[in-house]
C-alpha cells in the first residue's frame, strides 16, 4: 500500500513538474520578447545593458526548460506557446510607448512570480525523483531573483508607487536552497 501510494507521488509530481515547465518555457518565451522591446526603449547606457542581459538570461532559461521538458519525455505546450509569444510581442511594442515606470514595475512583479515558479518546479523535481535537475532549476530562481531585485530598484522611490502599490519583496535569496540542504550562504542582504 506504502509503495502504492508512493508510485501515485511520484506520477503525480511528474505530470505537475510537466505542466509548471510548460509555463515556464512559455512566460520565458513572452519575457525574452518584452525584455527585447524593454532594452530597446531605454536609452544607451548600463541600465539598457542589464535589460539586454536579463533577455539573454531569459532565452537561456528557456532552452533550458525546452531540455528539461524532453528528458521528461514532453515539450512546450502548442497553444500557449502561441498566446505568450503574442503578449511578448504585444509587452515588447507596448514598452516603447509605456515610459519608464510602467515596464519596470510590470517586470518587477513578474520576475517575483518567476522565482516561486522555479522553487516550485525544484520541489516538484525532487518528488517526482528526478534530483538532478533541482540545481539547475533553483539556480534558474537564483537568477530571477537576481533580475526581480533589479527591477525594484529601477522603482524604488518613484511617485508612482503612490498609486502602485509594489509588490510583496520575496525571501532572501540564500532561503532558495535552504530546503534541499545546501545553501551557498552567499548574498545574505
Ligand atoms: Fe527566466
Ligand atoms: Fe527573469
Amino acid at each position: 500500500m506504502r509503495w502504492l501510494t508512493w508510485r501515485y507521488t511520484v506520477a503525480v509530481s511528474a505530470a505537475e513538474l510537466i505542466h509548471v515547465l510548460q509555463s515556464a518555457c512559455s512566460g520565458e518565451l513572452a519575457a525574452g520578447y518584452a525584455y527585447r522591446g524593454h532594452w530597446k526603449s531605454v536609452p544607451p547606457g548600463a541600465i539598457r545593458e542589464q535589460i539586454q542581459k536579463i533577455e539573454e538570461e531569459e532565452w537561456h532559461h528557456r532552452t533550458t526548460v525546452q531540455a528539461l521538458l524532453a528528458r521528461l519525455g514532453s515539450g512546450p505546450s502548442k497553444p500557449r506557446e502561441a498566446l505568450f509569444w503574442l503578449i511578448g510581442k504585444t509587452i515588447g511594442l507596448l514598452c516603447r510607448v509605456g515610459g519608464r515606470f510602467i515596464p519596470m514595475y510590470g517586470a518587477g512583479r513578474l520576475e517575483s512570480t518567476n522565482i516561486a515558479e522555479y522553487e516550485r518546479a525544484a520541489a516538484l523535481a525532487r518528488d517526482a525523483g528526478y534530483v538532478d535537475m533541482i540545481d539547475c532549476l533553483l539556480t534558474m530562481a537564483e537568477v530571477e531573483w537576481e533580475h526581480e531585485r533589479f527591477f525594484r530598484e529601477q522603482v524604488a522611490d518613484h511617485w508612482m508607487l503612490r498609486i502602485f502599490s509594489v509588490w510583496p519583496s520575496p525571501p532572501l535569496k540564500h532561503t532558495i536552497r535552504l530546503p534541499y540542504g545546501h545553501s551557498r550562504g552567499e548574498d545574505l542582504l
